[in-house]
Parts: C-alpha cells; sequence; structure tokens
C-alpha cells in the first residue's frame, strides 16, 4: 500500500552503560528525531527541510544519514521514484545521545511506512547503519536500541547480534549535555590500545554483574555496576568537564549511579523514581550553570518500543 506520507520517531540512545563500552545501550523515551517523508518523482532521497540543526547538517544526499538510510531502503524495495524528506532534529549533535543514528533510524521507519511497512524492523538494520556509516562508522551501539528500543545488547552489526535485554521496573534516567565538544573520534583516540590482564577481568565482571542486575530487575545494583567502568572512563574523564562534580552531586541529590553516555560529553544517572531524577536533572544542571558553562538537563525514562511511526497520511498512528 501505497501512502501520501509517513512520519516516523527515533529516539535518543545512550550508549555503553558505563562498562559496556560498545555492546551495551538503552533507548530514552525522549528527546529523539521526527522525520516526515513524501513521494516525489525524481529517484532518491532528497532533504527539503532541516529544523534544529542550527544549520550544520550537510543537505548533501550522500553525507546526510537521514538520506543515505532512506536510500537504502528505497533500493532494498526496488523503488524506482524518490522520496522527499524533512527532518525534525530535537536531540543535539555530537553529544553523546546517538543524534546521527536517530535520524538514520527515524528516516528508514519512516520510508518504510510510506510503502506499507513492507520490511520488518531486523530488515531495516543494514539502512540504519548505512546512514549512521556515514557519520560515526559502521557499528550498532546506537542504532540497535534507537531502532529496536529497551535495553540492547549489541555484539556486531547482524540482527543476530542484537539481543533485547529485559527492562527493570522502576528505572529512571538524569541527564545532562553541556555545550562543550567532544568529538567521537577524539574521544576514542585517548583509549588505550592494550589492556592489562587485571583490568580486563575486573571490566568483564562488572559487565557481567550488570547483565545479573538488569535480568534481576535490581536497579541500585544495575547503577552501581555501570560505574565500575575501570578502562573507558579512567580514560576519558579529563574530556567531560565536572564530571566528578556532577557525579558527587548527582549521589547527593538521590541518584544511584552515573556513567557518561556514549562518547560524551552528556551524563546520565540512574534514579529509581521520576521525582528524584527531576531532582537529580537540575542539580547535575546547577553545576555547570555555577561554572558558566551551558547545558541542557533532562529527565526520562527507557523507550521499550524504540522507533515509532508517529502519521500516516497526516493521521497520528497511536503510539506505544
Ligand atoms: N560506543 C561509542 C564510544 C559511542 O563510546 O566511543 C557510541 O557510538
Amino acid at each position: 500500500m501505497l501512502n501520501a506520507s509517513a512520519e516516523a520517531f527515533a529516539p535518543a540512545t545512550v550508549a555503553n552503560l558505563g562498562v559496556g563500552f560498545d555492546i551495551l545501550g538503552l533507548a530514552l523515551r525522549e528527546p529523539g528525531d521526527v522525520v516526515r517523508v513524501e513521494h516525489r518523482d525524481e529517484p532518491g532521497a532528497a532533504i527539503t527541510l532541516i529544523e534544529g540543526d542550527g544549520g550544520k547538517l550537510p543537505h548533501d544526499p550522500d553525507q546526510n544519514t537521514a538520506c543515505i538510510a532512506a536510500n537504502t531502503v528505497l533500493k532494498t524495495l526496488g523503488v524506482a521514484t524518490g522520496v522527499a524528506i524533512r527532518l525534525y532534529k530535537h536531540l543535539p549533535l555530537a553529544s553523546g545521545l546517538g543524534s546521527s543514528a536517530a535520524s538514520a533510524v527515524a528516516a528508514a521507519v519512516a520510508v518504510n511506512a510510506l510503502f506499507g511497512e513492507p520490511l520488518t524492523r531486523p530488515e531495516l538494520l543494514p539502512a540504519c547503519l548505512d546512514g549512521e556509516a556515514a557519520v560515526s562508522g559502521w557499528h550498532a551501539d546506537n542504532v540497535g536500541p534507537s531502532l529496536f528500543g529497551g535495553i540492547t545488547l549489541i555484539t556486531g552489526t547482524d540482527n543476530d547480534q542484537i539481543r533485547n535485554l529485559p527492562v527493570p521496573q522502576g528505572i529512571f534516567l538524569a541527564l545532562v549535555t553541556p555545550a562543550v565538544a567532544v568529538p567521537t573520534a577524539e574521544a576514542r583516540a585517548v583509549l588505550p590500545k592494550m589492556v592489562s590482564l587485571h583490568d580486563m577481568v575486573a571490566q568483564t565482571g562488572a559487565v557481567a554483574r550488570l547483565m545479573d542486575a538488569i535480568y534481576r530487575a535490581d536497579v541500585p545494583g544495575l547503577a552501581r555496576a555501570m560505574e565500575q567502568d575501570s578502562i573507558i572512563e579512567p580514560a576519558r574523564a579529563h574530556l567531560m568537564p565536572k564530571l566528578a562534580e556532577v557525579r558527587a552531586v548527582a549521589r547527593q541529590a538521590g541518584a544511584l549511579g552515573l556513567v557518561i553516555s556514549g562518547a560524551g560529553p552528556s551524563l546520565c544517572a540512574v534514579c529509581d523514581t521520576a521525582q528524584t531524577a527531576q531532582t537529580v536533572a537540575v542539580a547535575m544542571k546547577k553545576v555547570y550553570d555555577t561554572a558558566e558553562i551551558e547545558s541542557v538537563a533532562r529527565h526520562t525514562t527507557i523507550a521499550i518500543g524504540g522507533a515509532q511511526v508517529l502519521r500516516i497520511n497526516d493521521q497520528p498512528v497511536s503510539k506505544s
């Protein structure tokens, strides 16, 4: 079935979950990017509007992550015509919240919806990875949770290497994004190339504790295990302004643990009530306010379902 227009939402993500470097991630209920697509006669995807990026994102279809993902979906469907894309960015760029992945996922899901959803979610994965690859490499630690939702274990880029883990009840997140640039390439360049056997055992032990806590729905245990990162955070800490202060303030305000979100600079605190998450978000922002560093604070929870079709032919589709 061919629709006239389709609109999709794809959530922001928190990759790594501290100790789970490059292998764990979760989807946030908000914020997320929205993509609206319509048919056009010319083949391929073209951007007609980008809102919310401050003019920073490329409109070139070969460089724009949403266009690249849309083109892979069109190719997969064997469609000769094209789509016009409007991208509404609600995620800050290069902030450790999976901005490029959210745009790619929203575009892939929207184009699929335009054609009556012939492809399953797993079948959209390669298109999302294509889009993400243009900006931050061929990896699924943001694309996986944004597309499938929940907490995901990502051990590769094939569908059978991405597993949805149980999402414990009573987990709430406070996030703060300071206005400092931490390019992912730089945040990866500072990482050690080799680790000692001692550190390897400590890190794998912490990941195992985290998985155990997730399966037992033990939110305090989960938060404690996330923080037991003896390799990645120590190497990156100097790139995240006020990390120690924000962690201390978050704890005082009731957070159970705090980690760097993705490659940073966003920080993510785990809480056990919505009220605490709100209080923690405000407290974390105050640290940056005092240091005269601009920041945005949010509180939210985990999005179970991942990306959602919002509208078909301008009619709302119920959001789960
Ligand atoms: N896992 C990546 C990193 C960021 O920490 O470098 C998310 O793609």
